[in-house]
């Protein structure tokens, strides 16, 4: 059986991704700080369809415990899909430099070292696949959360090098650049509804994506020429728009 790993698992998405993934036979691992949730979702997951499904505690900031937390899985995964990342307080950030550290920690640098682990593995094999969850974000930033949106463009350009580094190894890296999805990271928040996705749209996506061997793929769809529209707005215009 081939298993995948859910790195950040707690996610609204890794649920609904996880379901696809183990009904096409995949067997699951999910990895989080939020052990009981996973251990139930695990269950579900088997007795739902029939695959092998376990949790497991993982915390992406903590780097030093991440190769013992690889060699300690059961299986080898087949592929890895990482889904961590926090929104962090823009504001506390721009007073406190702690609160830059946490953002990259759980957006670029945590995910950039257990990543690296699993490449090194993959790479060796000559098989698999790494799927990163980075955000349109990345792309321009803004002020309303221009730290967030470095630490996701850094991972994005993290993910287009580690792809062609393994290319020749016949490892599939897909970087997934979602719009807005209707999750507990950005509760509260109004974001317009014809644009916002669902979890269970963005996990299809990514599903099918890497299924067909994507590099990397925008979800929705149509984010890809919003994004190109909006970095064809000059600098001083876009000062003077005083988006948030
Ligand atoms: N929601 C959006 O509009 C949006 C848009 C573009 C991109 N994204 C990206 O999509 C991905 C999934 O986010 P989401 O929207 O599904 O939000 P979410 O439900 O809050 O999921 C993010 C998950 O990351 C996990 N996480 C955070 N820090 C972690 C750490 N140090 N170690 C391990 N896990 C950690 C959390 O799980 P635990 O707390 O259980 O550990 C949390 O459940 C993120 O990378 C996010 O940046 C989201």
């Amino acid at each position: 059986m081939n298993y995948v790993l859910l790195i950040g698992a707690g996610s609204d998405i890794a649920r609904p991704l996880a379901f696809l993934y183990a009904k096409a036979g995949y067997g699951i691992y999910l990895a989080s700080r939020n052990y009981d949730r996973l251990v139930r979702d695990a269950s579900d997951i088997t007795i739902r369809y029939g695959v092998d499904a376990k949790a497991f505690v993982f915390d992406v900031t903590e780097t030093s415990k991440h190769k013992q937390f690889y060699e300690s899985l059961p299986n080898r995964p087949h592929g890895v899909v990482c889904l961590a990342g926090i929104l962090g307080d823009q504001k506390k950030a721009e007073r406190e430099f702690s609160e830059v550290e946490n953002v990259i920690a759980a957006n670029y640098s945590g995910l950039v070292s257990i990543i690296h682990i699993i490449a090194a593995d993959l790479e060796q094999r000559q098989e698999g696949f790494i799927v990163g969850v980075s955000s349109v974000a990345g792309e321009k930033g803004r002020k309303s959360n221009y730290i967030y949106a470095s630490a996701k463009a850094g991972f994005t350009t993290f993910l287009s090098g580690l792809r062609n580094r393994l290319f020749t190894s016949h490892v599939q890296v897909l970087t997934v650049h979602p719009g807005f999805i209707r999750t507990k990271m950005i509760d509260g928040r109004e974001t317009p509804g014809i644009i916002t996705s669902s979890p269970e749209e963005v996990a299809r996506d990514i599903f099918t994506g890497q299924q067909s061997g994507k590099d990397f793929i925008y979800s929705k769809w149509f984010w890809r020429f919003i994004m190109l529209a909006f970095k064809m707005i000059p600098e001083p215009v876009i000062k003077k728009m005083d988006m948030k």
